[in-house]
C-alpha cells in the first residue's frame, strides 16, 4: 500500500513559498522517493489571495489568516515563510508547535530573538523545529554541524554570512566602484532590498551567527552577545589598500569560545588572499567551522534565492518524513547553557586602520603618538596620494594588540581636529582562522 502523503500547510507565498511549491512540482517523485513518502501542500496563506505568483494554487486550500493552518485535520506541518522576527510568523510558530506539529521555517530573525522559546516548546510537545534555509540559503551547514559535526566540540564558526554584503564589496573590488554606487545598481537590479540596513548593517548576518553559535557551542540564540558593523563605511579606497596589502575585505561574522566566554561578532575584515573565504565572491556564502576531531569544515554555496532556499526547506521536510528527530539547536534546549559576552578587552589581533586627515605637517606625528600611548605598534603605514580636498589618506596595520587599545586609540584620534571623518578599524584574519 502506497504511503500516506506528509500533508503539508505553508504559510508565505513570496520568493522561498513559491519556490518551493515549484520543487515539490519539479522533483516530486525523486522526493516521494526519498522521504518514503509523498510530500503534498494541502493549504496556503498569503497576505493577497488575487496577487499572481507563477505558480498554480487552485488546488490548495486558502487561509487568510495563516494561524489557522496550524490545527487543520489535512495539515501534519507547518512550513513558515512569512518572514519578521514577532507578528504573524511568531503567532504561527507558537500555534503549529503547540499543536504538537512539525515547524520548518527559514525565518533568522525569529529563531535569533525566540529561538529558545521554540526550540522548548518543540521539546515540550515532541514536534520537530527545523530551520536549515535560515543560515547560508541552500547551503546544508545546520545538517552539517548538528549532525555531521555533532561529536566535536567546535572551538569557532565563522563565515561570510551575507550574500547581498558579499555581492557589494566583491563588484567594488572587481569593477572599481564606490559602495554607495554598487548598493544603487543592486536595488535596481532586486539584489538588494529597497530598505537594505538589515543586510549592510550587519544585523541579517548578526541572526545567522546567533543560530550558528547556538549549534556550536550549545547556547541559547543570542544576538545581545554579538557586536554588529556593516559595511557603509568601507571605501573603494579600503579594498584597493587591502589588496595591496594581499587581503579581500569581506563581512565575516565570527563566534569563538574564548576562556568560558563567547565572543560573538560581525564585522568587514581584511582576509588574507590564501584564506578560502577571500576566493568567495559575488552572492555566496561560506562557512567556516573547527572541530577538536574533524577539524576544518568549509561550508560554500548559494547564501539566498528561490531556488537554493527551497531546496533547504525541502530538505528539512524530507528529514522529518523519514522520522529524523532530535533537538533544533542539537542540544536538548533544557541544557542550553548562557555564556557571558567576551568582550572588546578579551579579543586581540592585528588591525587595519584607515583615517582621512588634513593635508598637512605633523598629523602623522599626532596620530602615531596616539598609538604610542595607546600601547599600540604600527606594522607598517601608507599615505596613498592626498585628494584634491586638502584631505589624505593614512592606512595603517598595527602588530598584534588587545582590540580595546586599537579602539581607544581610534576615539582618541576622531577627536582630532584634523582628521576629516571617524576613523575604519577592521580586524585582520589570518590564516589559520
Ligand atoms: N529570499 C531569500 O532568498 C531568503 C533566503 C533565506 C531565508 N529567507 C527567509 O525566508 C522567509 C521568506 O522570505 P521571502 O524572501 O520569500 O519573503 P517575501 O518574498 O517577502 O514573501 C513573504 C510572503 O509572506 C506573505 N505574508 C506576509 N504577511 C503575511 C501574513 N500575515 N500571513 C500570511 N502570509 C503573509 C506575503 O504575502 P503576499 O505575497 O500576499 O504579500 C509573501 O507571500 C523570511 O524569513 C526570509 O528571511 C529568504
Amino acid at each position: 500500500m502506497a504511503a500516506s502523503p506528509l500533508q503539508v500547510g505553508l504559510a508565505g507565498l513570496g520568493t522561498v513559498g513559491a519556490g518551493v511549491i515549484r520543487l515539490l512540482a519539479a522533483n516530486a517523485d525523486l522526493v516521494a522517493a526519498r522521504a518514503g513518502r509523498p510530500i503534498a501542500v494541502t493549504a496556503v496563506s498569503a497576505r493577497d489571495r488575487h496577487r499572481s505568483r507563477g505558480v498554480e494554487l487552485n488546488q490548495f486550500a486558502w487561509e487568510d489568516d495563516a494561524t489557522r493552518l496550524a490545527t487543520r485535520a489535512d495539515v501534519d506541518l507547518v512550513v513558515e515563510l512569512v518572514g519578521g522576527a514577532d507578528g504573524p510568523a511568531l503567532t504561527l510558530a507558537r500555534a503549529t508547535l503547540g499543536a504538537g506539529k512539525p515547524l520548518v521555517t527559514a525565518n533568522k530573525a525569529m529563531l535569533a530573538h525566540h529561538g529558545l522559546e521554540l526550540a522548548t516548546l518543540a521539546e515540550e510537545t515532541g514536534a520537530a523545529l527545523r530551520f536549515e534555509a535560515a543560515v547560508a540559503g541552500g547551503i546544508p551547514v545546520i545538517k552539517g554541524l548538528r549532525e555531521g559535526a555533532a561529536a566535536n566540540r567546535l572551538a569557532r564558526v565563522y563565515g561570510i554570512l551575507n550574500g547581498t554584503c558579499n555581492y557589494i564589496l566583491s563588484r567594488m573590488a572587481a569593477e572599481g566602484l564606490e559602495f554607495a554606487d554598487v548598493l544603487a545598481d543592486a536595488q535596481a537590479q532586486g539584489y538588494a532590498e529597497a530598505d537594505p540596513s538589515f543586510d549592510i548593517d550587519g544585523v541579517d548576518a548578526a541572526h545567522k551567527l546567533a543560530l550558528l553559535s547556538a549549534l556550536a557551542f550549545g547556547t541559547p540564540p543570542d544576538l545581545t552577545k554579538i557586536d554588529s558593523e556593516g559595511i557603509r563605511r568601507v571605501r573603494l579606497a579600503d579594498v584597493r589598500q587591502a589588496e595591496a596589502l594581499g587581503y579581500e575585505v569581506r563581512l565575516v561574522g565570527i563566534a569563538e569560545r574564548v576562556g568560558n566566554s563567547l565572543a560573538g561578532r560581525v564585522v568587514p575584515s581584511l582576509v588574507p588572499r590564501a584564506h578560502p573565504l577571500a576566493s568567495v565572491t559575488g552572492p555566496l556564502n561560506a562557512v567556516v567551522a573547527e572541530g577538536d576531531f574533524v577539524g576544518r569544515l568549509l561550508f560554500v554555496g548559494a547564501g539566498a534565492g528561490a531556488g537554493p532556499t527551497a531546496s533547504a526547506v525541502v530538505a528539512d521536510l524530507i528529514a522529518i518524513a523519514r522520522g529524523e528527530t532530535g533537538p533544533a539547536f542539537s542540544t536538548p534546549a533544557a541544557q542550553l547553557e548562557p555564556l557571558p559576552a567576551a568582550g572588546p578587552a578579551e579579543r586581540s589581533g592585528r588591525f587595519y586602520l584607515r583615517l582621512r586627515v588634513a593635508d598637512r605637517p605633523g598629523v602623522l606625528a599626532d596620530l602615531t603618538a596616539i598609538l604610542r600611548d595607546s600601547g599600540v605598534s604600527i606594522e607598517s603605514l601608507n599615505q596613498p596620494a592626498g585628494g584634491a580636498d586638502g584631505t589624505a589618506l593614512v592606512v595603517m596595520v598595527t602588530h598584534e594588540c588587545a582590540e580595546t587599545a586599537a579602539r581607544a586609540a581610534v576615539v582618541r584620534m576622531a577627536a582630532l581636529s584634523a582628521v576629516a571623518e571617524p576613523p575604519l578599524l577592521m580586524p585582520l584574519l589570518t590564516t589559520e582562522e
